[in-house]
């Protein structure tokens, strides 16, 4: 059964999973309160202070530091010195991610989900009641996660970073491919901020060293002549074990922990790829895609390499050597009978080295 979600700047009123009900004003300062909390960097810092620093009174700082209480967060009072935040909940919770976040556009409201079937679809049903351009829905959980083709795709309970994000862009319809694209070297550069090499493999899959760290599922709603709304969902493995996976992804998939052989902040690698996003996002609506482009290339493993193109049917098709993408986003394959060109949302492909 999906649990509700809470939003933080978002709906109005925000239902959180306990039930709490807090109107926007109210998500606002408990964000200040926990933000001064974390900048006190393991300090005690009293009620009276936080009430100055903020405005209001003592009694609302205890209403705030008991809501991020039930939320996870574990905060020590001592009679004389006041609050201290011991440990963080390891939840992707708005307050959390907004915490020193900077973006303009992706990331400015995001709907936590403890368990969804899929964001996806959430995500479609928030865009399709009028979610702002950048909105991001993120769930603990999914219970039905899936990728292209109806596979199904692994996302246990606090383990990975399973999101949807809902863009409104101003391109055509036909280059919506290119959202996939935006979201691979977003996720791609994050993943190199934190010290690990990532390889797109066309048109969806980011792996490390052949296997699979990250899918994306972009979907979309348009006219003929305008996007209405692209959902973009992204699957990034964050802490989940080696023995965690289950059996048909043993040796095929693999995380950022088992990568870098200690677990990884989960919000910390959020927060990146928020902002990264909404880089590259701003960059492609005001100057266009080319550079995006060539820094996919640079992250490519496919470019270069011998494929077979399986039709939506799972049967090959053709095969060719993958020359290049086109600004669309589109594969350029050379094969024996000439250069052919193939879309993203029609085929999938699977370079010999690295199927999966
Ligand atoms: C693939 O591997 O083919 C794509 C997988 C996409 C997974 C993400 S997780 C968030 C969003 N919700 C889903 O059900 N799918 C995408």
């Amino acid at each position: 059964m999906e649990k509700p979600c809470s939003s933080l700047f978002f709906l109005g009123k925000a239902l959180y999973n306990r039930e709490v009900i807090l109107d926007e004003e109210g998500e606002r300062m408990r964000t200040r309160v926990l933000k001064l909390l974390q900048q006190a960097n393991r300090a005690y810092i009293s009620d009276g202070m936080i009430a100055d620093r903020l405005g209001i009174p003592r009694k609302a700082v205890w209403k705030h530091i008991g809501e991020l209480r039930e939320m996870g967060y574990r905060i020590e009072r001592a009679a004389r010195n006041g609050y201290v935040l011991r440990e963080t909940a390891d939840l992707l919770l708005p307050e959390a991610i907004a915490s020193g976040l900077d973006t303009e556009i992706v990331g400015k409201h995001i709907v936590h989900c403890e368990v969804l079937v899929s964001t996806n679809p959430e995500a479609k049903r928030l865009a399709e009641e009028g979610a702002a351009d950048g909105t991001v829905v993120v769930a603990e959980e999914q219970t039905g996660g899936h990728g292209r083709r109806d596979r199904l795709f692994f996302s246990p309970h606090g383990k990975g970073i399973w999101c949807s994000y809902i863009l409104r862009p101003t391109f055509l319809p036909r280059e919506a491919p290119k959202c996939t694209l935006m979201a691979a070297v977003a996720i791609s550069r994050a993943m190199e901020a934190f010290g690990i090499a990532a390889e797109i493999k066309w048109p969806n899959d980011i792996l490390h060293e052949g296997k699979k760290v990250v899918g994306i599922l972009t979907e979309m709603r348009a006219d003929m002549d305008r996007i209405r709304y692209v959902v973009i969902g992204t699957g990034i493995s964050i802490n989940i074990g080696e023995e965690e996976f289950p059996e048909p992804l043993r040796g095929v998939a693999t995380s950022l922990s088992i990568i870098c052989g200690e677990p990884v902040s989960r919000i910390a690698f959020f927060q990146t790829v928020l902002h990264e996003m909404d880089e590259i996002y701003c960059l492609v609506e005001r100057e266009g895609f080319a550079s995006v482009l060539s820094e996919w290339r640079r992250y490519s493993v496919t470019l270069g390499q011998e494929v077979r193109v399986i039709d939506v049917r799972g049967d090959t098709a053709f095969e060719g050597r993958a020359a290049d993408i086109d600004e669309d986003g589109a594969l350029l394959v050379d094969t024996a009978e000439g250069r052919r060109r193939v879309d993203a949302g029609e085929v999938s492909i699977r370079p010999r080295a690295c199927a999966r």
